[in-house]
């Protein structure tokens, strides 16, 4: 049941209006989710880069549809407040519209999403428009498409040059023109994404694409300094979850080895009177054939 604070699209629409910015991460989980609801941020993100940040995976192309409708349910019943995006994976809408929509269905009907995002260029105008039309609604991801890393050779700026920005910019036009809802720009410079989201009227959120856009989306592992590795000059950490966490790992295991956990407050004690009857009856000499205490 919707919330009377439920971030809608026309929440999103009213607040790239009055220049408000709209807060979204990614979210895989029940427990984060409910934080991230505490915390008022506005849109959640159930993204395909799960894959790779919970999974282990060097891309996002393994996600499967099941698996991740069935964290969008968990994100969902956690911040019934929030905008809630289900990111399509991997051929789960590139073959044909029939899929998209289904598979889309899926994320609306089962998970309760609020809209479906997918990685798209002038090649897919159709499948948007047939998801549009079957009134799924659609965020347009633009720009670097992880999914097509193989294809482009790399996770790249797209858009660097005059000829191929201005074919980015048509590509957003065509999928507002298509019915998408919303845009998301990935790496795309911030000169070209700041034109992008002046000329339309779709919220336009944006990842490593500068401060113009009506919104930014970070990766939930990223901004929390949780996952190891140097982040890349682009990610700015809001914690370091790391050393927290690495540093209770070692205080339990420290804990363990010395004996200092449990100690009686962790555990749970029989009745004395009871004890004292199992001691009488463990003193008792033998058990019947059964190995029954008499
Ligand atoms: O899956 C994801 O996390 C994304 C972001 C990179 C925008 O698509």
């Amino acid at each position: 049941m919707a919330s009377g604070n439920k971030i809608t699209i026309s929440t999103l629409r009213t607040r790239k209006r009055e220049g408000r910015k709209i807060s979204m991460l990614t979210c895989y989980d029940y427990a984060t989710a409910r934080l991230m609801e505490e915390a008022g941020i506005d849109s959640l993100l159930v993204g395909d880069t799960y894959a790779e940040v919970c999974l282990g995976h060097a891309t996002t192309l393994p996600m499967t549809m099941d698996h991740i409708v069935t964290l969008a349910e968990a994100v969902c019943r956690g911040a019934p407040s929030a905008y809630l995006v289900g990111d399509m994976p991997y051929l789960s809408y590139q073959v044909c519209p029939e899929e998209a929509i289904r598979n889309a269905g899926l994320f609306m009907a089962r998970a309760g999403c609020d809209c479906v995002k997918v990685e798209v260029d002038r090649r897919l105008v159709k499948t948007v428009e047939a998801m549009a039309t079957a009134t799924i609604p659609v965020m347009a991801h633009l720009g670097l498409k992880p999914q097509s890393i193989q294809a482009i050779g790399g996770y790249k700026v797209q858009g660097k040059t005059a000829a191929d920005a201005r074919r980015l910019i048509e590509d957003a036009k065509m999928m507002e023109g298509a019915g998408a809802i919303a845009l998301l720009l990935e790496a795309v410079p911030s000169e070209v994404a700041a034109i992008i989201t002046e000329s339309t009227e779709l919220p336009v959120i944006g990842i490593v694409s500068g401060p113009h856009c009506d919104g930014q989306v970070v990766v939930l592992h990223d901004m929390l300094g949780y996952g190891g590795g140097h982040p890349p000059r682009s990610v700015k950490q809001y914690a370091k979850l790391h050393d927290v966490l690495v540093g209770a790992f070692r205080a339990f295991a420290k804990d363990v080895s010395d004996g200092a956990f449990p100690t009686d407050q962790h555990s749970v004690a029989m009745d004395p009177a009871e004890y004292q009857e199992l001691r009488r009856a463990m003193a008792a000499p033998t058990t019947d054939a059964k190995g029954m205490l008499p």
